[in-house]
């Protein structure tokens, strides 16, 4: 039997929305795209396009794969993130966009420090994005990118190869500092840490919580587990005068706001919210030491 583009699409997009899948027409756009190697625009201006069957089976395979909840970004095997492209799979956070407004704070900061070439730690690297963006936004500074997943760091490494950083950018496999030498040598250190309460876990919708990595996500009973490891260690690895941008979650920002205190030799952070007006971005600086 064969079928026109227009056709299978309305049977994916039948499919997608009886299954529950929140936007069951751009998917289905998404999904036919892929199997047919074209791009989303192409299917649409080729409603009549005859698909042969091998394709039409493929679309069928993709299809039920959505339907199970896999997300888009693990079937396509990417995701865009600051407008470029990125390799993702089962072994890392698909990037949120959410994760722009830290690389906004950090760039427009970068750019005010006049040291050269800038330092960097992405710590929790994932797919790479924080790594590889500073490295392709600041054309001189050098990263080390961070994750205790070697899956993660495999996925990392292939993306700085393929927006041709990878020679500015260590991978290092560590649980969080273990394995960073405690001397004052970055500027900055970026990191979006695991910090969803644990009580919430169970409440994420089932394409983040069956297919994300829970050690990507779970940020233990409180969701501020990692906050409580990272702070009280990053200040012996910042320079005097660097900065920590930590992604966070909701409302964590007073609790933050403590850990930072109790750590001492920080400023008080400075917090900023998301589109949505939710706390997303902690900033505090190391203070510079008295002479
Ligand atoms: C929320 S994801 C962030 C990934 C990426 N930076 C991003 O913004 O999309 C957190 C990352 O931290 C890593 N991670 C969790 N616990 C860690 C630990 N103890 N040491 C190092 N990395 C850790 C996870 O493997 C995961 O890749």
């Amino acid at each position: 039997m064969q079928w026109t583009a227009a056709e299978l699409l309305n049977q994916t997009e039948t499919r997608l929305q009886s299954a529950g899948v929140d936007s069951p027409r751009l998917d289905a756009e998404l999904l036919l795209a892929s199997a047919l190697q074209t791009d989303r625009l192409r299917v649409l201006i080729e409603p009549r396009r005859v698909v042969s069957p091998d394709v039409a089976h493929k679309i069928q395979e993709l299809t039920e794969r959505r339907a199970d909840r896999e997300p888009m970004s693990q079937i396509l095997g990417r995701r865009e993130f600051w407008s470029l492209d990125f390799k993702v799979n089962r072994t890392v956070l698909t990037p949120r966009p959410e994760t722009e407004i830290l690389v906004e704070h950090f760039l427009s900061l970068a750019k005010e420090r006049k040291t050269e070439p800038l330092n960097i730690l992405d710590l929790g690297t994932g797919s790479g994005i924080l790594a590889i963006v500073a490295a392709l936004e600041l054309k001189t500074c050098r990263a080390t990118a961070v994750d205790r997943s070697l899956e993660a760091l495999e996925t990392a490494r292939e993306n700085a190869c393929a927006h041709g950083v990878q020679d500015r950018i260590e991978f290092v496999r560590s649980d969080w500092f273990e394995r960073v030498t405690p001397a004052p040598q970055f500027d900055f250190i970026l990191c979006n840490p695991p910090y969803i309460p644990e009580d919430y876990m169970e409440r994420l919708a089932p394409d983040v919580k069956v297919f994300e990595p829970d050690s990507a996500l779970n940020g233990g009973a409180d969701g501020l587990d990692c906050f409580r490891r990272i702070v009280p260690e990053a200040g012996a690895r910042l320079k005097p005068g660097g900065y920590l941008l930590l992604e966070m979650w909701r409302d964590q920002a007073a609790a933050l706001g403590e850990i930072f205190l109790r750590a001492g030799g920080w400023s008080v952070p400075e917090t900023i919210k998301d589109y949505a007006g939710l706390d997303r971005v902690a900033v505090a600086r190391r203070l510079l030491e008295r002479g």
